[in-house]
C-alpha cells in the first residue's frame, strides 16, 4: 500500500504543477419543484486525457443536480438506486423525520427506490446532500455523490442579494480527491493531491464585474481550507450551515471543515478584465487541522502526510475571470441580513459530555489516524447510544482528547455554539450551524432544542464529518422520544444485559441498578411495532415469557427519563 501511494504521489504532483486553469468551471443543473427523481448511477469521467475513471452520480456520471427547494413546501424526493451497491441519501442540515433523514439505516438496496416526504422547515440557505451507508459514506461521496441543496425562503427575497443561478449565485463545491496509478479515485488514502471545484479540475470561471455571491461547501472527505482570494481583497460572509447571519462580516479568510457551508458575497465591480483566485491559504491552519502543515504537535504523524503538496501549503482552487457586468447587477453589500435568536443557555435541560479519544492508546499514531471513539464507543446499527427528549434543549460538550481535530456534525438540529475553550465562537460563527470543528485536546459547547419528530426506534446520528473516521466508527445515534410515554423517576438503570439472546422460551433482563416499574421496556419489530410480550419482576430482574413470539431479530428498548437502552433481540425457537 504504502509503494502506491508513492507512485501516485509522483503522478499527482507533475498533475498539480500546472498552473493555468483550462477548464471551465462545471455548474451542476438545478432541480426545482416539490417533486424529484433522483437516478443514482455510475458511469465514467475523462479527468485526464486518455484515461475513463469511473464515477458515480445522480442523473448523470458525475456529481448530482442543484436541488432548489422553498421553505414550507412538503417535498417527495424519490431516490432509485441504480448502482451494484446498497447506498442511502442523506440532507445534510435539513431538519427532517428520522426514517426519511437517509442515515445508515434508510438503506436503499439495489433497483429499489425509496421514497423521502417532509415539508421544508430550515430557512434560506445553502445545505447539500450525500450518501451515508454504514462503512460506505467516503467511498460514495469521493466517486462523485454530493450535491447542493438551495433552500428559498421570503426573508432572503426580501433582501438585495445576488441570487440568479450560475450568473450571479454559483455553488462553489470544494473536494480533493486520490486518484491511483490508474487514474481511479482511491479512498483512505492521504495523497488527496487533486483539487475540484464542482468536478472540475483546475477550473476557471467567468463572474460579472459586480457583487456575486459563492456558496461554498466544504465536500472533502478529510481536508479544511483556510480561503482567501490572491490579490488579498476583502469579502463578507452572508450566510453559515443554518442560514443566513444578522449582518454580513467582513472577512479576508474563511475556514471551512469538512462538512461546512459559507455564503459570500465579492464585490468584483472594480476588477473588470482582471483575474483573481479563489485560494486556500492552508499555511495558516493551526496543527492539528487536516491540511496544515503539521498534524500531530510533533508527537505523532499520519504516515505519507507529509508527502502531500497540498498540506501546509498556500494553492489555487478556483481561478475568476472578472468579465463584464450583468443588465441589472447588485452593487452592494447589505448592512443587515436576518434575524438571528440564539439558544439560551438558561434553557438547557441537561448536558451531555461527548469525548473523543483513540481506540486503543498504541500505538500513538492513533492519536491522528484513529479508528477513534466517541465516548467510548464506536458506530453500532444495533444499538441507540442516547436519548434526547422532545421540547429539550441540551448542551453538548465536545472534548477532543486526540491530536486531530474533528468537524463534529449532528442531525436533525441546527445548534448555536456556546464557547471554545471558554471563548465566545467568531461573528461567522454565531449562526446556525450543523459542523463545528473541535481542536485537538480542546472542549466546544453547542446548544440545540429538540422540537419534534419524535421516534422511538429510528435514530439519528452524530459524528465526526471527515468520512474516514466516520467510516472508520467515529459516529453515534441518538433517538428523539416523547417524553409523556416514560415515567417520571429519574433512576439510572445501570448497565443492562440481555441473557440469553438469542432467546427462545424465556428472556431475562438484569442491571447493575435496581430495575423497577420506573423504567419502561418495549420489544420492538423490524417494522417499528410494538409487541405485547407477558413480564414479570423477579427480585431485581425482569423475566419475559417470549415463548409466543415468532423467531426473528427484534429490538428492545428500556427507557427511564434521562437513559435510552437499546439492543437487538433474537427470537429463536429450537
Ligand atoms: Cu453530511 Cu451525517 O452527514
Ligand atoms: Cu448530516
Ligand atoms: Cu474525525
Amino acid at each position: 500500500m504504502k509503494c502506491q501511494h508513492i507512485f501516485c504521489f509522483i503522478f499527482l504532483i507533475f498533475l498539480s504543477q500546472k498552473s493555468e486553469a483550462q477548464n471551465p468551471l462545471y455548474i451542476p443543473p438545478t432541480l426545482s419543484g416539490t417533486n424529484f427523481q433522483l437516478n443514482v448511477q455510475s458511469g465514467t469521467q475523462t479527468f485526464f486525457n486518455g484515461w475513463n475513471t469511473p464515477t458515480y452520480g445522480i442523473n448523470g456520471s458525475f456529481l448530482s443536480p442543484t436541488l432548489i427547494l422553498n421553505k414550507n413546501d412538503v417535498v417527495a424526493l424519490h431516490v432509485t438506486n441504480n448502482l451494484n451497491d446498497n447506498t442511502t441519501m442523506h440532507w445534510h442540515g435539513l431538519h427532517v423525520p428520522a426514517v426519511y433523514d437517509g442515515g445508515p439505516h434508510q438503506i436503499i438496496e439495489p433497483a429499489t427506490t425509496w421514497d423521502a416526504t417532509f415539508k421544508v422547515l430550515n430557512d434560506a440557505g445553502t445545505y447539500w446532500y450525500h450518501p451515508h451507508g454504514d462503512g460506505k459514506t467516503d467511498l460514495q461521496v469521493s466517486k462523485g455523490l454530493a450535491g447542493i441543496i438551495i433552500i428559498k425562503d421570503s426573508m432572503e427575497a426580501a433582501l438585495d442579494l445576488p441570487r440568479t443561478y450560475g450568473v450571479d449565485d454559483f455553488p462553489v463545491i470544494v473536494q480533493t480527491k486520490a486518484f491511483d496509478i490508474l487514474y481511479q479515485i482511491a479512498i483512505a488514502t492521504e495523497m488527496d493531491t487533486a483539487i475540484m471545484v464542482n468536478g472540475t479540475l483546475h477550473p476557471y470561471l467567468d463572474a460579472p464585474a459586480q457583487v456575486v455571491r459563492l456558496r461554498i461547501l466544504d465536500g472533502s472527505s478529510m481536508r479544511s481550507y483556510d480561503f482567501g482570494f490572491s490579490n488579498g481583497m476583502t469579502f463578507y460572509q452572508i450566510g453559515g450551515d443554518g442560514g443566513l447571519l444578522e449582518a454580513p462580516v467582513e472577512l479576508t479568510r474563511l475556514r471551512l471543515v469538512p462538512g461546512e457551508r459559507a455564503e459570500i458575497l465579492v464585490d468584483l465591480s472594480a476588477l473588470q478584465g482582471q483575474t483573481i483566485f479563489l485560494k486556500s491559504f492552508a499555511s495558516e491552519l493551526e496543527d492539528g487541522i487536516y491540511g496544515a502543515e503539521t498534524v500531530g504537535n510533533g508527537m505523532v504523524s499520519i504516515p505519507d502526510y507529509g508527502l502531500n503538496s497540498l498540506n501546509g501549503a498556500d494553492f489555487n482552487i478556483l481561478q475568476i475571470n472578472v468579465t463584464t457586468p450583468t443588465a441589472n447587477p447588485v452593487n452592494t453589500i447589505p448592512t443587515s441580513l436576518a434575524t438571528v435568536t440564539p439558544l439560551n443557555e438558561s434553557d438547557a435541560g441537561i448536558t451531555r459530555t461527548f469525548t473523543f479519544a483513540p481506540q486503543d492508546m498504541m500505538p500513538m499514531s492513533q492519536m491522528v489516524e484513529g479508528p477513534f471513539t466517541i465516548n467510548g464507543a464506536q458506530f453500532s446499527m444495533d444499538s441507540i447510544n442516547i436519548t434526547a427528549y422532545k421540547n429539550t434543549t441540551e448542551i453538548w460538550k465536545l472534548n477532543n482528547q486526540t491530536l486531530i481535530a474533528h468537524p463534529f456534525h449532528i442531525h436533525d438540529v441546527q445548534f448555536f455554539i456556546l464557547d471554545e475553550n471558554g471563548n465566545t465562537p467568531p461573528l461567522n460563527e454565531q449562526g446556525k450551524k450543523d459542523v463545528v470543528l473541535v481542536m485537538p485536546m480542546e472542549t466546544v459547547r453547542v446548544i440545540m432544542k429538540f422540537e419534534d419528530y419524535t421516534n422511538d426506534t429510528v435514530p439519528y446520528m452524530y459524528h465526526c464529518h471527515m468520512l474516514h473516521h466516520e467510516d472508520d466508527g467515529m459516529m453515534g445515534s441518538f433517538a428523539v422520544r416523547d417524553s409523556a410515554t416514560v415515567g417520571i423517576d429519574e433512576v439510572g438503570m445501570g448497565e443492562i444485559k440481555l441473557f440469553p439472546n438469542p432467546a427462545d422460551d424465556f428472556l431475562l433482563v438484569t442491571s447493575t441498578a435496581e430495575l423497577g416499574n420506573n423504567i419502561l421496556v418495549r420489544v420492538i419489530d423490524l417494522l417499528g411495532n410494538e409487541i405485547k410480550v407477558p413480564a414479570q419482576y423477579i427480585q431485581q430482574s425482569l423475566q419475559l415469557n417470549v415463548s409466543a413470539m415468532n423467531t426473528g431479530i427484534y429490538f428492545i428498548q428500556i427507557s427511564d427519563r434521562k437513559n435510552f437502552f437499546s439492543q437487538k433481540l433474537l427470537i429463536q425457537h429450537y
